[in-house]
């Protein structure tokens, strides 16, 4: 049996009991279930057992559906990417296979082997659709998406640092409001060469200049599928510490999925990517002044980073002093923990009475 015909054939057998026995009902097979009288009567005896299993079953089918409608929509994804990504790196892919599954929504992609780059990882991620459980619970809550993100670690020193983006007006302030690098280093412009329902976020005009017409034109295209693309020295997510080592430079592009029939209008997205390969190191140069407003940016962002992991740190220390005080105190013998006690509440009556005379 096809694949194809397999859909329909577990949607015919879930139905089909329920029409057996709505005609055992009418007695015109009722020879071939000589047990029971009516559906009322089955359904009397084994109500729940039918319940559950009818529960199971459903899991599995949704399993095995969603899996399936996933794997179909990973791989035509991925189809639409491939030539692109053939044309440019050297390895695309682990092991043999291009696109690895991690989980039925979610597919690892790998590539490297390429001038200016080190490694791009990439994840579509799709909506647990395999998971019945799941599926009703996003559904309820906030409806996933099914999306594809790409990083490309850069190599180091090639071009200028510097935060860039562009995003949806719709979703921009949320994305920004997301990412640190962002958050931290760029400001919202509107671009006439791009769509109008598209901005940058951008740390100053120079980069914008210098980006921006390696790839507007393409993001126009698929304005209605990018989530965000993003040009960074900078993590994405807070770090714990100020680290001593540059960070990676990187490109991020994160877009939505159309329907598995129309992916192919990603494309332009992924080109714009692909156009960043070779177009950063070739333009993004900028100027003295602007290199050094940059850095500044960076040590200011550092100097924060630093004074909030001190303020960490001193209340993780005031924590554990507090806790072992506690400790020490439980292992005391009944004796000296009524000693303590005493002298503890001889301490707080002085206190309060030092505030007293203060007042008086
Ligand atoms: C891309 O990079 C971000 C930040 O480093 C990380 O959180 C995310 O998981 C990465 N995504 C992929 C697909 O590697």
């Amino acid at each position: 049996m096809s694949r194809g015909a397999f859909i329909p054939a577990i949607a015919a057998s879930l139905v089909m009991p329920g029409m057996v026995f709505a005609d055992a009902s009418t007695g015109s097979i009722a020879a071939s279930i000589p047990y029971f009288e009516s559906f009322d009567e089955l359904r009397d005896r084994f109500g729940k057992e039918l319940m559950y299993i009818s529960f199971i079953f459903l899991i599995l089918v949704t399993y095995w559906v969603g899996k399936r409608h996933n794997e179909v929509l990973a791989k035509s994804t991925m189809a639409v990417m491939l030539p692109l990504f053939r044309a440019n790196f050297a390895r695309v892919g682990d092991n043999g296979a291009e696109l690895a599954i991690d989980a039925p929504h979610e597919y690892i992609i790998y590539l490297t082997g390429r001038r200016h780059v080190a490694t791009v990882h990439g994840l579509i991620k799709m909506r647990p659709r395999q998971d019945l459980i799941r599926t009703i619970f996003t559904f309820l809550s906030t409806p996933v998406q099914d999306t594809c993100t790409l990083n490309v670690t850069m190599n180091p020193g090639e071009y200028s640092d510097g935060v860039f983006a562009v995003v949806p007006k719709t979703t921009g302030i949320s994305v920004r409001a997301k990412f640190y690098d962002l958050t931290t280093f760029t400001k919202a412009s509107n671009q006439k060469s791009l769509d109008a329902s598209l901005i940058t976020l951008t740390e100053s005009n120079e980069l914008t200049e210098a980006i921006l017409p390696l790839i507007s034109d393409k993001l126009n295209k698929a304005a209605q599928w990018l989530d965000y693309f993003v040009v960074s020295d900078q993590p994405m997510y807070k770090p714990e510490t100020v680290s001593t080592e540059p960070y990676a430079k990187r490109i991020s592009l994160s877009f939505r999925l159309p329907n598995a029939r129309y992916t192919r209008e990603i494309l332009p997205l992924v080109e714009a990517l692909v156009a960043c390969l070779d177009g950063l190191p070739r333009d993004c140069h900028v100027t003295a002044v602007t290199k050094s407003k940059i850095i500044k940016a960076r040590e200011e962002a550092s100097k924060e980073l630093d004074k909030k992991a001190q303020a960490e740190r001193a209340r993780e220390l005031e924590e554990k002093r507090v806790r072992e005080k506690r400790e020490y105190e439980k292992n005391l013998s009944p004796e000296a923990q009524r000693k303590l006690a005493v002298k503890e509440e001889k301490r707080a009556l002085k206190k309060r009475q030092k505030m007293v005379t203060k007042k008086a």
